[in-house]
């Protein structure tokens, strides 16, 4: 049997690729030098796209590729997926969650112990033979608001429960399964709450909703985490809190424009950064790579998909 074509977008671990090699006819668009001749050439055979959350799948993409009718993501975040497009289109989608909640919500409260408690600028002192440090902020018994209660929202209020915190969050709806104080109005969640993290999911709906009155809400002793993605922000008014000391901090593994992001987060001696890595464990990304394959060889055996995205 001839194997089905599998058009990659970006690079996945060698363990995935050699298991991928092994059922598709692989083709990997991240290394052609001119994707337009490369997509001319196999576009008309792909039946599969198998994409990461920040690299998606473009309706530009999909329009070349006549016979696709699937999209896999390695990622939970679909929003770089042109979800208008394969609904029009009647092309599958298919996500991993769950597999990356704990993951994301460890990198959630690390970012925000790094942020208060200064760890990289510990850090940095120590490397350079000193000993001194400022007062830092503590995170134990805090306020905090979370952004978003979903599947990752819940899994960072479970851990800084453990951290005796008063947590609060606003979201779509209220959750009456969780025992946190439900704010409907961001701006109020913002002002009630000491540390700030957004878990949201991407969507026209949460673009730039953490804007320049929720920070101001947040107020100079604030420390804002962003775990989600950096299109929930509005990233100018950020920028500004931070260099204007408007909010105390921030711990932040997401950004607009990533990966070339603004130079400014360079300069900042009050943030604490991470490259996008919240799922970057060996751990995890085995177990993304396994329910990418898994939801594909689904839906080449035409069963049901393991994790459809609606
Ligand atoms: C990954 C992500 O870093 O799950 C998501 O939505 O953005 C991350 O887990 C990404 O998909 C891998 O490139």
């Amino acid at each position: 049997m001839t194997k089905p074509a599998l058009l990659m977008t970006g690079s996945y671990p060698a363990w995935d690729l050699e298991e991928m090699e092994a059922r598709y006819r692989v083709l990997r668009l991240w290394e052609t030098s001119d994707p337009e001749a490369f997509l001319a050439e196999h576009g008309p055979e792909v039946r599969a796209i198998a994409t990461r959350g920040d690299l998606g799948a473009s309706a530009t993409l999909m329009a070349v590729l006549p016979k696709l009718e699937i999209v896999a993501c390695y990622g939970v975040g679909t929003d770089a997926i042109d979800l208008a497009h394969t609904r029009a289109a009647g092309i599958r989608v298919t996500n991993t969650p769950d597999v990356l909640t704990d993951d994301v919500a460890d990198m959630a409260v690390a970012l925000l112990l790094a942020a208060a408690r200064q760890i990289p600028q510990g850090d940095a002192e120590v490397r350079k033979g000193g000993w001194a440090m400022p007062l830092t902020t503590r995170v134990s018994g805090k306020a905090v608001g979370i952004v978003g209660m979903g599947r990752i929202g819940a899994a960072v209020a479970r851990r800084l429960a453990a951290f005796d915190a008063d947590i609060a969050y606003f979201g779509r709806t209220r959750r009456d399964d969780l025992p946190y104080t439900f704010e409907a109005d961001l701006v109020g969640l913002a002002r009630r709450s000491e540390f700030l993290i957004i878990t949201l999911a991407a969507n026209d709906a949460t673009s730039g909703i953490v804007n320049a009155k929720v920070l101001e809400a947040l107020g100079p002793d604030g420390i804002l985490v962003n775990v989600s993605r950096g299109s929930t922000l509005d990233e100018t008014a950020l920028l500004a809190a931070l260099e204007a000391g408007a909010i105390k901090a921030a711990g932040l593994d997401v950004f607009w424009n990533e990966p070339a992001i603004d130079p400014r987060f360079g300069a900042l001696p009050n943030v604490a950064l991470a490259p996008h890595h919240a799922s970057g464990t060996v751990e995890t990304r085995k177990a993304m790579g396994q329910l990418v394959r898994d939801n594909l060889a689904a839906h080449f055996a035409g069963h049901s998909l393991i994790t459809p995205v609606a």
